[in-house]
């Protein structure tokens, strides 16, 4: 049993110890978990100081503070105040100060301001945290089998969405640290350095060929179906032709994309999209974010802290514009959402992801590349690149969010659900495109190979990374 499992049997067995009389057999463990995600995230802050908990270092990055009661006012708003009829919120402002987005649940303080915000305090933050917390427990328990299996999917919506926070929280409270010359450490020494050999500057090798695997055509079932949960973006499950293709074997590595910078890739305009171009020019960039050239040589902040760049770890911080403008130098493009869901159908929900703690994409580790030990493309039989086998295809999940070529949109058969909670995923279906399989912030138990995640294409503040794809030659 791993370190990681035991502790979350551990936490289960703590969370069912305490007393719940009334609750139903099936309220006791859902509260455990309710429990379980909401003690990972306050985890997740310890070591942070007050003054780390409030900072807003741009528009899209939230404060800690306000994740740690964002996500509190969504089980007060979304649970307590249809179904507790007794409750009165302390503080009813914290109704517009911590909704996100949510037109139907009524006026918010604008995102951008978020910063702005010094009161409530991290520690009155933390005593409402617990208030709902309180009056979560109260309601589960005095809540009969009807009235639960109402609550049930909420609450397991609410978890989900806490556990979204949590990887938003990491990779924010990371742009936080960036900001400041001290190179603040979130987590002592996690980000270890890969113990494959390092080659020398300008004479790099990659720490296992990238092969790529061939799929033939076929028309396969996309999104999810089933029992237990999922978004409404998941959804409906529908047939999908996909066209012969072929996926590469692992992501790009920080190496590999140090060739394209070196190739001058962030000067030449015929790999880029228009948007991304205009991008590139106006952000100035030059490499991905964190990155810093120091006496010729790569540097990176972490949130280990600021560290030499590892070439056989997986390339993060990477736009959707520089993905698939490396891509284009590389002779490839990137995968559809489709063909990468068709790849992973078959593949273990297995990879490095926050419950490691390393909240940094590792290189493939040597037991990978014995898998990939072919010495070459044509001396395997088809047969034999088949995604099934172990190792075929390698940080599928976890490490870094990969880019799809796919625009975000709905699925055939999808309407958004009525009332604010319908506003949780289809009214951004415009302008995003799809990431698939997880990261290194991202929890094992939040995510599916039908998870759809998206961001807008000049984001690059998440873990996200590159794969590659090719049609057949
Ligand atoms: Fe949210």
């Amino acid at each position: 049993m791993s370190p990681s499992a035991a502790a979350t049997i551990d936490q289960t067995a703590a969370a069912q110890s305490r007393s719940w009389p009334r609750s139903t057999s099936a309220a006791t463990p859902l509260l455990a978990r309710f429990h379980e995600v909401r003690d990972f995230t306050n985890e997740l802050c310890a070591g942070l100081a007050p003054e780390d908990h409030v900072v807003q270092s741009m528009p899209e990055v939230s404060p800690t503070k306000w994740h740690l009661a964002h996500t509190t006012w969504f089980f007060e708003t979304f649970i307590l105040k249809k179904w507790l009829s007794r409750y009165r919120a302390v503080v009813p402002e914290y109704a517009y100060l911590f909704n996100s987005y949510y037109n139907a649940a009524g006026d918010m303080h604008r995102r951008d301001l978020r910063g702005l915000i010094s009161r409530p305090t991290v520690e009155e933050t933390q005593r409402y945290r617990a208030s709902i917390d309180a009056c979560i427990d109260d309601l589960i328990l005095e809540s009969d089998e009807k009235l639960f299996r109402e609550i049930e999917p909420i609450l397991t919506l609410g978890i989900h969405h806490e556990q979204q926070h949590q990887e938003l929280l990491i990779t924010d409270i990371k742009h936080v640290f960036a900001q400041n010359p001290l190179h603040p450490v979130f987590r002592e020494n996690v980000a270890r350095v890969s113990n494959l050999p390092t080659a020398g500057e300008g004479k790099f090798e990659t720490c296992s060929t990238m092969r790529f695997i061939e799929f033939d055509e076929t028309t396969v079932e996309i999104g999810h179906d089933g029992p237990g949960f999922s978004y409404d973006n998941e959804g409906p499950r529908h047939p999908a032709l996909v066209p012969a293709f072929s996926l590469a074997s692992r992501p790009v590595t920080n190496g590999e994309f140090i060739a394209f910078i070196e190739a001058g890739g962030y000067h030449r305009p015929e790999f880029w999209l228009s948007l991304g171009w205009n991008t590139v020019n106006e952000q100035r960039w030059q490499a991905p974010l964190y990155w810093t050239k120091r006496d010729s040589r790569w540097w990176n902040f972490t949130l280990s802290g600021f560290r030499r760049v590892d070439k056989n770890e997986p390339v993060t911080h990477i736009s959707y514009f520089e993905a698939d403008a490396y891509a284009n130098w590389a002779g490839a493009r990137l995968p559809t959402e489709f063909e990468w869901e068709r790849a992973a159908a078959d593949l273990a929900i297995d990879g490095n992801f926050v419950e490691k703690k390393r909240f940094h994409p590792q290189a493939a580790t040597a037991q990978e590349d014995r898998h990939l030990a072919c010495p070459d493309r044509q001396a395997s039989s088809p047969s034999q690149h088949s995604a099934s086998l172990p190792g075929g295809l390698v940080q599928m999940f976890g490490d870094v969010w990969e880019w799809t070529r796919s625009a975000y949109s709905p699925y055939p058969g999808y309407h958004a659900g009525p009332g604010a909670l319908g506003e949780y995923n289809g009214k951004f279906m415009c302008n995003q495109y799809v990431l698939r399989g997880g990261s290194c912030a991202t929890s094992r138990t939040h995510i599916r190979k039908t998870y759809r995640n998206f961001f807008q294409p000049d984001k690059r503040w998440q873990f996200t990374g590159i794969r590659l794809a090719h049609d057949p030659a």
